[in-house]
């Protein structure tokens, strides 16, 4: 393969990470660490995003907003009209996060700008960084939401109509913290697109590797569930007059518990992350419960089955006063990241003298929206303590973050030199 392997300053981009892991720090009580959170077009994911900004306009790069808030900073190539290769990835977190997840990606690709410009080397395709808007989805209720857009799957107009659990929509956020931007929602196709991230699991620790080539994405489904019941005394209502919303909600949990213990959906993964009763007082008897269902399966014909299953369920706890009814959050498929971009990837790993594996994704990523428009795959560097992540206790080394940069330095240049 062509290109000597770039080695990129791994202190530098340690530096940006802690930096940038200041804005929206609070202590987490639970573990007595120091967090991160920054919702999606929050005051503080604003102030996260005008920093980066700052580092790359400082870097040199031609600056983009797109109407969804998509930051697209572009290093130009010597071919004027070539499609450019993009990496990226996204600055908003959970509100339990560490300083990794997706800031890597972003802070990586400008990393590898800033290398480039040291060593005075120029590329045929330009390279761009985005940052992405509203990745994880926790605010809006729905993931990979700006590049969903920028791909063309989600449309604009509905992205912006998603509201918060305050009725604040995105279109609003966008507009009241400067990042309604001008110009195509929608990415014209760029040569590749390649993306380093946190692995968040721990497969690559257990196998003693510092980085992983993804192979895809596996599916995921998110819905939120609303059960009504009746309200009622809770010491004078006898047991048979009840509709118990609360009972009906701790039987779903249950019972996707039970979907994937028993085996019979393949690698089903299941999570009610959202549960919420009401009035959610203690003496009364829960008239509604809403809940969110997070289901995952690499293996789309075993998610279908799973969310089928599930709504007969839902179904079978309909009567006696409880009445259910569920709301689409967000739906995708197993995306199978391209061969060729993989190799690439691997290649470079390899000359670097790194050893590697290939592994499928269980978290969703702003690459597998990519994936629709160009050819797209992924670097994984690991994680400490299992790979914990939407957590503050999510943690990577200096070292394992510096190595997945390199390879994607390697990688992108020589993309962009194709
Ligand atoms: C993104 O973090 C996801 O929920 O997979
Ligand atoms: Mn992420
Ligand atoms: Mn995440």
């Amino acid at each position: 393969m062509t290109g000597s392997p770039l080695t990129i300053d791994g202190d530098r981009l340690w530096r940006t990470l802690m930096e940038l892991a200041e804005i929206g720090a609070y202590h987490d009580e639970r573990t007595g660490l120091r967090g991160v959170n920054r919702l999606a077009l929050t005051d503080a994911d604003a102030e996260g995003r005008r920093l980066v900004i700052g580092w790359l306009r400082e870097a040199g790069l031609d600056l983009r907003v797109d109407p969804m808030g998509n930051i697209i900073a572009r290093r130009p190539g010597t071919d004027a009209d070539a499609a450019p290769v993009v990496t990226g990835s996204h600055l908003d977190s959970v509100a339990t996060a560490g300083a990794f997840d997706g800031c890597l990606g972003v802070l990586g690709g400008l990393e590898v700008v800033r290398t480039l410009d040291e060593r005075g080397i120029s590329t045929r395709r330009p390279i761009e960084v985005v940052v992405f808007t509203e990745e994880e989805g926790v605010r809006f209720g729905t993931d990979m939401l700006g590049s969903a857009v920028a791909a063309g799957r989600i449309p604009l107009a509905v992205a912006h109509d998603l509201i918060d659990r305050d009725g604040i929509s995105v279109g609003a956020e966008l507009t009241r913290t400067g990042f309604a931007g001008d110009g195509p929602a929608r990415f014209d196709p760029p040569h590749a697109y390649v993306e380093c991230h946190i692995e968040q699991g721990p497969v690559l620790a257990r196998a003693g590797l510092s980085v992983g080539v993804v192979t895809g994405v596996q599916g995921i489904s998110w819905q939120q569930v609303t059960i009504t019941g009746r309200a009622a005394h809770a010491g004078t209502t006898p047991t048979e007059l009840r509709a118990d919303a609360g009972i009906a909600a701790a039987r779903i949990v249950l019972r996707l518990r039970e979907m994937v213990d028993c085996a019979g959906y393949g690698e089903l993964r299941a999570t009610v992350g959202h549960l919420a009763v009401h009035p959610d007082l203690t003496n009364i008897v829960p008239a509604r419960a809403e809940l969110t269902v997070d289901l995952r399966n690499p293996d789309d014909e075993q998610m279908a089955r799973a969310e089928a299953d599930l709504a007969d369920y839902l179904d079978s706890l309909v009567g006696s006063g409880i009445t259910v009814s569920t709301r689409r959050m967000a739906r995708t498929a197993h995306v199978p990241f391209d061969a060729r971009v993989q190799q690439v990837i691997a290649a470079a790993a390899g000359d670097h003298g790194l050893d590697q594996m290939s592994l499928l994704s269980g978290a969703g990523h702003d690459a597998q929206e990519m994936a629709a428009i160009c050819p797209a795959a992924m670097i994984f560097v690991r994680g400490e303590y299992d790979g914990i992540s939407h957590n503050p206790r999510e943690y990577s080394t200096p070292e394992a973050c510096a190595r997945g940069i390199d390879v994607l330095a390697t990688a992108l240049v020589r993309l962009a030199d194709e």
